[in-house]
C-alpha cells in the first residue's frame, strides 16, 4: 500500500467520521474470520459494516471447520465465493498470506503476529485530529511486536521520524527492518533503533506502547515481565518527552506493565479517542476497497 493510497483512506475515513460523506454499500458482505480474540477489531469493522449498510458476519474459528483443521486455502476459497470482502485475525501471517493467494474477494489483516495496519490507520488519524501528523518525531517503547512492526511500516512509508526501544533480545526482525529502510529511502523517514526507552523518548511528539505479552505468547509471560523491566511508561519516563506529547495504545492495556494506571488515565482522552477511530478508520478501509473494485471491474 502506498503513501497516497493510505492517505486516501484516511480522508475518507475523516469525512466519514465528520458527516461530510455517507458512503453505502447495501447488498455488500464482509466475513470476519477471528482466530485470536478481540473487542476493539470486531466491534469496528462489525459497526462500520452495518453502519455502511453491508452485512457483517461474524466466523469465530472455534466454530468453523478452520477450527478443526479445513485448510486455510480451502475455506478461502468456499468463504470468498459467498462475500464480497473478508477480516482476518490469525497468528502465523502466512497463513493470512495463504487466505489471500486464494480469496476471489479483497482481505483485511484484522491482526497477525507480524502485523495489525488496521489498527495504525485508527492511530495516524489521531494523530492528524491531535495536529501531530506534520513532522512528528515518534517513539515507540516495548516488544518489538506486530503494532511496532505495523508503525515501523506507516513511519518508512510516510516519512516521518521514528525512534524504537525495546529490550535487548525483543528488537524487530530484521527483514522488516530492512524492508523499512527500503521504504524510508524514498520518503525520507528517518527511523532509529535502541535499547535506552528514556534516549528514544527525548522530545517525542507522540509516544506508543503495546502489552510486553501478545496474544499466542502467553507461556514466554513470566520472562517478558523480566526482560522488560525498565519499559514500562510512567510519569518519570514520560517527562522526558515534549510538554504536550500524546500517548497512544491500541488496547487491551495492562496497567502497572507497560504503562501505569496514573499516567494511562491522565491520556484516557487520546487513547479512547484512537479506540473511537477504529470504527472510522475501518470504515475509511471498506468503502476505498470498495471504490477501487469497481474500478478495477469497469
Ligand atoms: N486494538 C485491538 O485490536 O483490540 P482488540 O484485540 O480488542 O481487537
Ligand atoms: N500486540 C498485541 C496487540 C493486541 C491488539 C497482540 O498481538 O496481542
Amino acid at each position: 500500500m502506498t503513501k497516497e493510497e493510505i492517505l486516501e483512506i484516511l480522508a475518507i475515513a475523516r469525512a466519514i467520521k465528520s458527516g461530510a460523506l455517507r458512503p453505502k454499500m447495501r447488498a455488500k458482505s464482509l466475513a470476519m474470520i477471528f482466530e485470536k480474540s478481540s473487542t476493539r477489531t470486531r466491534v469496528s469493522f462489525e459497526m462500520g459494516a452495518a453502519q455502511l449498510g453491508m452485512h457483517p458476519l461474524f466466523l469465530s474459528s472455534k466454530d468453523i471447520q478452520l477450527g478443526r483443521g479445513e485448510p486455510m486455502k480451502d475455506t478461502a476459497r468456499v468463504i470468498s465465493r459467498m462475500v464480497d470482502m473478508v477480516m482476518i485475525r490469525t497468528f502465523a501471517h502466512s497463513r493470512l498470506e495463504e487466505f489471500a493467494t486464494h480469496s476471489l474477494v479483497p482481505v483485511i489483516n484484522g491482526l497477525s503476529d507480524d502485523f495489525h495496519p488496521a489498527q495504525l490507520m485508527a492511530d495516524f488519524m489521531t494523530l492528524q485530529e491531535l495536529g501531530l501528523d506534520k513532522d512528528p518525531i515518534v517513539t515507540w517503547i516495548g516488544d518489538g511486536n506486530n503494532m511496532a512492526n505495523s508503525l515501523l511500516m506507516l513511519a518508512s512509508k510516510l516519512g516521518f521520524e521514528l525512534r524504537i526501544a525495546t529490550p535487548k533480545g525483543y528488537e524487530i526482525a530484521s527483514r522488516w527492518i530492512e524492508t523499512a529502510w527500503g521504504f524510508a529511502k524514498e520518503s525520507g523517514a528517518k527511523l532509529r533503533f535502541g535499547n535506552d526507552p528514556k534516549e528514544m523518548i527525548r522530545s517525542a511528539n507522540a509516544v506508543f506502547t503495546d502489552v510486553w505479552t501478545s496474544m499466542g505468547q502467553e507461556a514466554q509471560n513470566e520472562k517478558r515481565l523480566n526482560d522488560f523491566k525498565g519499559f514500562g511508561l510512567d510519569d518519570e519516563l514520560f517527562s522526558l518527552a515534549d510538554k504536550n506529547a500524546a500517548l497512544l495504545h491500541c488496547l487491551p492495556a495492562h496497567r502497572g506493565e507497560e504503562v501505569s494506571d496514573k499516567l494511562f488515565e491522565a491520556h484516557s482522552d487520546t487513547i479512547f479517542l484512537e479506540a473511537e477511530n477504529r470504527l472510522h478508520a475501518q470504515k475509511g478501509i471498506m468503502v476505498w476497497l470498495d471504490r477501487h473494485a469497481k474500478e478495477r471491474a469497469k
